[in-house]
């Protein structure tokens, strides 16, 4: 296992742990298929796989932001964007020189360093929020 989750990364919110977890483990399948040295075509494949799964994930946290009221979700989202916004430009990098180094260099940073920052930052703060602001209980859901 080249990056994984790990309990410090906790934010409080069963839903959103889980997908971390989920998150780490795709992540991991990208750099893993890096460090192969596998072609383009399979490392675009996985790269599409991890970034499904963070608009999947970033969706699910825009909706509990939305639905609790959540003060600083606008902040939030901007730094959600600002994630899709890296890995569209990374996509495009990889397009044009395949899987370098120094692109997995960059897209380790992109990724791995962003995502670590944000979870122990942002998404904590949002875990805090939503243990006090629970998203309408269970009976609500859906
Ligand atoms: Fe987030």
């Amino acid at each position: 296992m080249i990056v994984s989750w790990d309990p410090s990364l906790l934010v409080g919110n069963a839903e959103i742990d889980g997908q971390h977890q989920e998150l780490f483990r795709r992540v991991d399948q990208l750099l893993h298929a890096l460090q192969m040295g596998s072609v383009t075509a399979e490392v675009e494949r996985v790269m599409a796989f991890v970034g499904d799964y963070v608009h999947l994930h970033f969706r699910q946290e825009e909706t509990l932001m939305q639905r609790t009221g959540y003060p600083d979700r606008q902040a939030h989202a901007a730094e959600h964007l600002e994630l899709i916004r890296s890995l569209a430009g990374l996509r495009e990098e990889l397009g044009r020189t395949g899987p370098t180094p120094e692109f997995a260099a960059a897209l380790a940073a992109a990724l791995v360093d962003w995502l670590k920052e944000h979870i122990a930052t942002t998404d904590t703060a949002l875990g805090t929020w939503l243990s006090s602001h629970p998203p309408g209980g269970a009976a609500r859901r859906g």
